[in-house]
C-alpha cells in the first residue's frame, strides 16, 4: 500500500489548541494525508494544556518536545534543536504552524531552512508594535511561508506592504471561530463555573491579563488591579489568572491586594468554561487576542487593555474597543458599555465555521495535484 503524503500539524501553546483542532478534524475527515501533530510542550500545565486537547478533542500528540519555559532566545532555540530530528524523521510535504507564539516562528525556521514549504494559519496580522514579541514572530513567520492563509482582508494589505508574493496569500477565515461555533453548545455555563463564588443572577465582567505590557510592570499591574477593585463595586469582576500573571501578582507582593479586592479570582479556565464565561458576560475586559475574536463571535462586547491590535476587523466590525491600560479610560469605557449595551457587531465575512475546511481543500490542491 503506498503511503499518504505526511502533514506536520505544530501546537505549542494555549491559543494554538483552539486553531489546530479544527485543521485537523478537517484534514482527517478527507483522509489524504496522514496528519502528524508535534506539540512543543511551550505550554505543559495541565490549566493550560490538557484540558484543552479534552474540551476539543484533540488527538492526542505524535511527538512531544517538552520543551517548557525559558527566556525568548531559550525557548526558541530548544524548540528549533528538538524539531530539527522529528522533522527529518517525519519528512512532510509541509509543516503548518499557526498563530504567533514562539513554537510558530521556531518550527516555521527550522522547516524553511530544510526546504520543506511552510504553511502559516493566522498570517499576516500586524499590531506594528515591535515591542510584542509574537510581532516580531508574525513578521519573521510570514517572511519564509510558502501559503500564507488569512482571517481579515487587512492581513492582505500588510502583507503587500511587506513585499510577500500575493499568489501564496490565500483568505479562508478563522479557524479559532470554526471552534467557537463548533462547541458553543457544549459551553460549561457561568453559574456551573463558579458555583457560589457569583451570586446567582448578578452580573460580571470576564477579566483576563497576561500580556507584558500589563503584568512585567508592577506600577502598571497594581493600578490595573486597583481599578478593577473599584470597578468591582458596580459589577462583579471574574478573573481568570494566567501562570506568568499569578507568578507576577506574587513576585510583586500584590497577592494581598488581589485577595482584599473583591475581584473573584480562578485559575485559568478550560476552553468550554471560557466560553460559557464569554456568553454570559456583561463584558470582556482582556489583552488576548484570541479573546478579542471570540466575543466578536458571540456578540459580547469587548474592551481591549491594550494600545493597539493586530485583529482591526473586531473593532471595525465586531464588538472590540481599544481602550488601554489607563484605569480612567477603562471605567469611562466601561460606563459606556454599561450604560449603552456596547456595540452589537456583525460576524466577519468568512467566520463563518468553515475555515478548516477551506485550509483543507486548498492544502489538497497545493500538495496532491
Ligand atoms: C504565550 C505566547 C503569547 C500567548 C500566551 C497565551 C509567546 C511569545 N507568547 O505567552 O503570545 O498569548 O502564550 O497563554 O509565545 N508558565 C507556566 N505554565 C505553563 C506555561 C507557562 O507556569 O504551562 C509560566 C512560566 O512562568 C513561563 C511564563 O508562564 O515562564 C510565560 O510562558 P511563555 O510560554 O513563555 O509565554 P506566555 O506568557 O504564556
Amino acid at each position: 500500500m503506498t503511503r499518504k503524503p505526511r502533514l506536520i500539524c505544530v501546537a505549542g501553546a494555549r491559543p494554538n489548541f483552539m486553531k489546530v483542532a479544527p485543521i485537523i478534524a478537517a484534514l482527517k475527515a478527507r483522509d489524504i494525508f496522514d496528519v502528524v501533530l508535534v506539540h512543543t510542550g511551550q505550554h505543559y500545565d495541565p490549566d493550560l494544556n490538557d484540558r484543552f486537547f479534552t474540551d476539543l478533542g484533540i488527538p492526542q500528540p505524535d511527538y512531544r518536545l517538552e520543551v517548557g519555559s525559558g527566556s525568548h532566545a531559550v525557548q526558541t532555540g530548544t524548540v528549533m534543536i528538538k524539531f530539527e530530528p522529528v522533522l527529518d524523521e517525519v519528512a512532510p510535504v509541509a509543516v503548518i504552524v499557526v498563530g504567533d507564539v514562539n513554537s510558530t516562528v521556531a518550527c516555521a525556521l527550522v522547516a524553511a531552512k530544510k526546504s520543506v514549504p511552510v504553511v502559516h494559519v493566522e498570517a499576516g496580522l500586524r499590531s506594528y508594535d515591535r515591542e510584542m514579541p509574537e510581532e516580531i514572530n508574525r513578521v519573521i513567520t510570514d517572511s519564509i511561508s510558502d501559503i500564507l492563509f488569512i482571517t481579515e482582508r487587512s492581513a492582505l494589505d500588510n502583507l503587500r506592504r511587506e513585499g510577500v508574493d500575493e499568489k501564496r496569500v490565500q483568505f479562508v477565515g478563522n479557524v479559532m471561530i470554526d471552534s467557537v461555533l463548533q462547541n458553543v453548545r457544549r459551553a460549561t455555563s457561568a453559574a456551573t463555573t463558579l458555583g457560589d463564588r457569583l451570586p446567582a443572577g448578578q452580573p460580571y465582567a470576564l477579566l483576563t491579563l497576561h500580556r507584558p505590557s500589563n503584568v512585567d510592570d508592577p506600577v502598571v499591574l497594581r493600578s490595573l488591579i486597583d481599578c478593577m477593585a473599584a470597578l468591582s463595586d458596580r459589577l462583579s469582576i471574574v478573573f481568570g489568572i494566567h501562570p506568568r500573571t499569578r507568578s507576577r501578582i506574587e513576585g510583586f507582593g500584590l497577592s494581598d491586594l488581589l485577595a482584599k479586592s473583591g475581584i473573584i479570582s480562578c485559575p485559568p479556565f478550560g476552553y468550554l468554561e471560557m466560553l460559557g464565561l464569554i456568553e454570559g458576560a456583561k463584558l470582556v475586559l482582556t489583552d488576548s487576542g484570541g479573546l478579542q475574536e471570540e466575543t466578536t463571535a458571540l456578540g459580547i462586547p469587548c474592551l481591549t487593555l491594550r494600545q493597539n491590535t493586530e485583529r482591526p476587523i473586531t473593532i471595525a466590525e465586531g464588538t472590540n474597543y481599544l481602550v488601554g491600560n489607563d484605569p480612567a479610560a477603562i471605567v469611562r469605557a466601561v460606563d459606556e458599555v454599561l450604560t449603552s449595551g456596547g456595540k452589537t457587531g456583525r460576524q466577519p465575512e468568512f467566520w463563518d465555521g468553515q475555515a478548516g475546511e477551506r485550509i483543507a481543500r486548498a492544502l489538497e490542491q497545493a500538495y496532491l495535484t
